[in-house]
């Protein structure tokens, strides 16, 4: 569904930033069914060569040989800080209505944790090793607490350190930061945070947690803001960054025409915002809350309307803003 949706944020990029240089390169299922390989080293080399990445969603080949190409290139770029934001204005589209208005942002450490890949099955046994470094949880939670600085919030600092070791240390290292930074900060178990996002979302500002939590805990946030069709996401390194719908390939909806390209335009948005294109990216914002009032939107959240009908409507808005 990459293809449906990139295109939708790309035409919108284009006529933004027509000075863009935009470099296409195909990596994932299609490439691994015609050659073998998801990716290779010539894309990664043409990937490093360029200022950013815009991913679309790709499914993951039916190999058990196959390594993740999104696992690749975060270790590859070091993208260490997986930012996803969520928020509700209050204009309803989704079956969950929230009480009240919310925005919070969640910050996952995108590199260590339970997806170290040191695992092994042997027998009647099997380990996955949950590795979190001091260097690891420090940069994590100094990234949530620039958000957090940003948005004059405090940061709660997620874990389940009440069992697992490994988040006693993950937890004062945060607290440590935190308070470095001078940036109020609270915690929350894993399994409560689950309970109170739904039911409170508007009292959480930016979560940071470690990759496996950071995980589950987004899926669950999508789903308070009309689903993963609107879900944007940045993967960040210090150099480097990729931006993506955090959705998949949605095999159940793709080549119909109806995936929700929100999550790829605000995608864009954050692209351009870490490009410092501020005036493009907030026009995009305004695109995007102009679809919703209108309710120009796909099947997935309430409307009747095709992928390419929404992106149309989006640059008719920001023509218009323009002119
Ligand atoms: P998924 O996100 O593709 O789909 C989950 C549900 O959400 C489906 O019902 C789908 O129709 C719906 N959905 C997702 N995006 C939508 C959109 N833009 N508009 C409307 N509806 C949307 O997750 P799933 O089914 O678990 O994974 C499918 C494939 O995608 C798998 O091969 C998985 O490995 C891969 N995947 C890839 C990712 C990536 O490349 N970043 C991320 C997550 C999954
Ligand atoms: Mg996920």
């Amino acid at each position: 569904m990459g293809h449906e949706v990139v295109p939708a944020a790309v035409d919108l990029l284009r006529f933004l930033e027509p000075e863009f240089e935009l470099v296409p390169v195909e990596i994932g299922y299609g490439k691994w069914k015609r050659v073998g390989t998801a990716m290779d080293d010539d894309d990664l080399e043409l990937i490093g060569g360029c200022d950013c990445v815009f991913f679309g969603a790709i499914t993951t080949p039916p190999d058990p040989e196959y390594k993740s190409v999104l696992l690749r290139l975060r270790k590859e770029f070091d993208l260490y800080a997986n930012i996803r934001p969520y928020q509700y204005s209050g204009v309803h589209i989704s079956q969950y209505r929230p009480v009240r208005p919310f925005s919070f942002t969640i910050v996952r450490e995108n590199t260590e944790g339970l997806y170290s890949g040191i695992e092994e099955i042997t027998g009647e046994r099997a380990t996955t090793m949950r590795v979190l470094t001091r260097k690891g949880c420090e940069r994590i939670a100094r990234v949530a607490c620039k958000i957090a600085k940003q948005e004059k919030a405090e940061i709660t600092v997620v874990h389940k350190a009440n069992v697992l070791k490994s988040d006693i240390f993950f937890k004062n290292i945060a607290a440590q930061t935190a308070a470095q930074h001078n940036i109020p900060c609270s915690e929350a178990y894993v399994d409560a945070m689950a309970y109170h996002l739904i039911l409170h979302p508007e009292r959480y500002r930016v979560i940071v947690t470690t990759n496996l939590f950071g995980d589950i805990l987004s899926d669950l946030a999508a789903s308070l803001i009309g689903g993963l069709g609107m879900c944007p996401s940045a993967n960040l390194g210090d150099e480097y960054g990729l931006f993506e719908p955090v959705h998949g390939s949605a095999p159940d909806i793709a080549g119909r025409g109806i995936a929700n390209p929100i999550g790829a335009v605000l995608s864009a948005k954050m692209m351009l915002e870490w490009l410092g294109r501020y005036k493009s990216a907030a026009l995009l914002r305004r695109a995007v809350g102009h679809v919703i009032q209108k309710r120009v939107l796909t099947p997935d959240i309430g409307g009747k309307m095709s992928t390419t009908a929404v992106a149309s409507a989006m640059l008719k808005y920001i023509e218009e803003q323009l002119c």
